[in-house]
């Protein structure tokens, strides 16, 4: 059995004097894709910005590859082998495509086996080949998400936090993005995948966590979520 490239145990955030995580418990098994589910708020985002060192845990542990992260800076975490596609898929706007990338490469190191180039990005999204030289701002939602992944693969990380790749997308797109996570993992990429698309997670991902207002109200399989869909019910949807 794959062992777990990630452990939180007890983890506990704060946003000032509110606490927005309660002794968070998740693992996610090397190679494998953890589905973070949760409505608006539960504080799928705050997990992802306290594993990446944004938000500081202030109690319980997180573990990476055996080691603790606590303390470490973000700069740290991402060379550790830690990367993030954020929410909004947030690029520099004012940069070209291949500037985009370029900032992100210089902070890589080679550690995954993957070894992503510019040039491996491109053959990846041929469609930021040929808009390397626009601005990133120019270009349309799923090119701008497909270049949050390219920035993040450059930094060669041996684990991808996304927050919500397909927010907002069309559907057409949203299936393209799907192709690429699938890709990654067999590739070898161990993820966590945070969406609101519960369609989506339960095709990829192996385990699921559910959280609601800030604590783990469910983890399992995800082949038990699609069976169960009471669970969904009562922890995603909208009311
Ligand atoms: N920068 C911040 N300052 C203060 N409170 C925050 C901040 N960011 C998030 N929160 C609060 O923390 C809680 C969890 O928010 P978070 O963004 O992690 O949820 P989420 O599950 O990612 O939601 P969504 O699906 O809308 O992205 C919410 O109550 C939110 O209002
Ligand atoms: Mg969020």
């Amino acid at each position: 059995m794959a062992s777990n490239i990630l452990e939180l145990t007890g983890v506990s955030s704060y946003y000032g004097d509110s606490q927005a995580l309660y002794e968070i418990a998740l693992s996610v098994r090397e190679g494998t894709i953890l589905g973070l589910l949760g409505r608006n708020g539960a504080g799928k985002t705050t997990c992802l910005s306290t594993i990446m060192g944004f938000v500081k845990a202030r109690a319980g542990t997180i573990r990476f590859r055996g080691d603790s992260l606590t303390g470490l800076s973000p700069e740290s975490i991402v060379r550790a082998g830690i990367a993030i596609v954020p929410q909004g898929r947030r690029v520099f706007k004012s940069l070209t495509v291949r500037e985009n990338l370029a900032v992100a490469v210089h902070s890589a190191r080679k550690l995954s086996k993957a070894s992503w180039s510019m040039e491996k990005v491109f053959d990846l999204f041929p469609r930021l080949r040929e808009r390397r030289d626009q601005y990133a701002g120019s270009l349309s939602g799923g090119e701008q998400q497909m270049l949050a992944i390219g920035r993040a693969l450059v930094s060669n990380p041996l684990l991808l936090l996304m927050d919500e790749p397909s927010e907002g997308l069309a559907p057409q797109i949203v299936q393209e993005v799907e192709l690429i996570i699938k890709m990654l993992k067999d590739d070898g990429l161990s993820i966590v995948l945070v969406e609101q698309n519960a369609d989506l997670a339960l095709r990829l991902a192996e385990d699921v966590v559910m959280f609601s207002t800030g604590s783990v109200a469910f983890s399992g399989k995800a082949e038990d979520v699609s069976r169960r869909p009471e669970l969904i019910d009562k922890h995603l949807a909208v009311f």
